[in-house]
């Protein structure tokens, strides 16, 4: 049985390595920094890894039996029910080019399940957070998804895969049946704040293919706690180990999915 004591204490760890890792990140803003890529568009900065060591040298200070899975260092495998889910830097192309979106992300699971999470954008000094079955919360206040009935109202979010293979002409066709039956679709390029941005009711859906588990964890949670759904394309259960998520404040989630349903067949 999980104790309030220990929750806390590993909630407020989470709190601080996303506050310190995002303070790393802005004293980077700006600066010469080393760029390594993963892929075609996928990089890698020296910042990204600095901050992963920023916040897995905290985890690791306050919890060396915890299980650890980030996204730049091998994943850290224990008999602890507890892992950490990390993204220390979700929406890197945007801080190389300064645009002003990107955050970082930290969930920890307790027996495969997502209990906490965590998003702190560095630029905003914006730290959204939720604790499973006690509300999500920007900063000190508790927030909740919108209230916008219709898609034609409604203002989505999306974004899209690095590598141009794979699920690339459906994307465009969900982004054009979302775009023809929406108010807009905005691509930020972080999947963290995307979800954070449904949780609080600037967005009112969100979907994306092909996410990995350290993008979604913490953000997943927030939405849940905030009072949105969260699906796979066809309406089944979300995973955050799946590859498909859809994000919504339960009022468009049938809308969204018709609409994914006549391209994604
Ligand atoms: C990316 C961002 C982006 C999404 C990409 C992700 P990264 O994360 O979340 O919004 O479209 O698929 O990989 O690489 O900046 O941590
Ligand atoms: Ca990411
Ligand atoms: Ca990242």
């Amino acid at each position: 049985m999980l104790s309030d004591i220990l929750l806390i204490n590993i909630f407020q760890t989470a709190i601080v390595a996303a506050q310190s890792a995002g303070q790393f990140i802005m004293e980077n803003v700006d600066k010469a920094i080393e760029i390594n890529f993963k892929g075609r568009a996928n990089v890698v900065t020296d910042v990204d890894r600095g901050a992963e060591e920023i916040i897995i040298s905290m985890v690791r200070e306050s919890f060396p039996d915890h299980q650890i899975l980030a996204e730049e260092t091998p994943a850290i495998n224990t008999s602890s029910p507890f892992k950490w889910i990390i993204d220390p830097l979700d929406g890197t192309t945007n801080f190389i080019h300064g645009f002003p979106a990107f955050a970082v992300s930290i969930a920890v699971e307790y027996n495969s399940d997502v209990i906490i999470g965590v998003v702190y954008d560095p630029v905003r000094k914006e730290l959204f957070s939720a604790i499973k079955n006690r509300g999500a919360f920007l900063n000190r206040n508790q927030i909740k998804v919108s209230n916008i009935k219709t898609l034609s109202e409604s203002l989505l979010a999306t974004g899209f895969p690095y590598e141009l293979q794979g699920n690339f002409n459906l994307n465009m066709d969900i982004f054009r049946e979302m775009y023809q039956n929406s108010q807009g679709v905005r691509r930020v390029g972080s999947a963290a704040l995307d979800l954070c941005y449904t949780a609080c009711g600037r967005f009112d859906g969100f979907w994306e293919f092909d996410l990995n588990p350290w993008d979604v964890a913490a953000g997943a949670l927030i939405v849940s706690e905030a009072g949105g759904k969260l699906s796979d394309f066809s309406g089944k259960d979300f995973s955050i180990y799946g590859k498909q998520v859809l994000a919504t404040n339960g009022l468009i989630e049938l809308e969204m999915l018709f609409n994914l349903a006549q391209v994604h067949k």
